[in-house]
């Protein structure tokens, strides 16, 4: 057992709905919340392919849209030999909301590697250089 079990099942549950008939590459994602909510995402593809969501940001616009603001760990699950991380773009938002989280990968034998946010995205652009 880990800390991130809970969230590693939802981010598996989540990952069989994934709609990803392009790359057939399925992920699922979810984060834990300040108050101990579980928010899944999977990935959703699209015939322009630019236009794709990635797994981990399906699971963040979920959560912020259900007013969530605070999170404490991601766990991101995709049937791979290696674990899968987060791409920039969803590095770049997961930095903005979430701030250093602890980020787990996981294939479907279970956890491979833990990170932090901040050692994926090393010297990010956010809203202090805006001030
Ligand atoms: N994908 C994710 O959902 N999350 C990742 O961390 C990496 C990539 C998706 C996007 C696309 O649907 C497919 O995987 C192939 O890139």
């Amino acid at each position: 057992m880990s800390g991130f079990d809970a969230l590693a099942a939802a981010a598996r549950d989540a990952r069989e709905r994934a709609i990803a008939p392009y790359s057939a590459f399925r992920v699922g994602a979810a984060l834990r919340t300040a108050d101990g909510t579980v928010v899944a995402g999977c990935n959703i593809e699209n015939a322009s392919y630019g236009l794709t969501m990635c797994a981990e940001r399906v699971a963040l616009f979920k959560a912020l849209s259900e007013g969530h603001r605070e999170f404490t760990a991601l766990v991101v699950v995709a049937d791979t030999a290696t674990p899968t991380a987060p791409c920039g773009a969803c590095r770049q938002l997961l930095w903005e909301y979430c701030g250093d989280i602890p980020v787990a990968l996981a294939t479907l034998d279970g956890i491979a590697a833990e990170h932090r946010l901040r050692d994926l995205l090393p010297q990010p652009f956010d809203g202090r250089a805006l001030r």
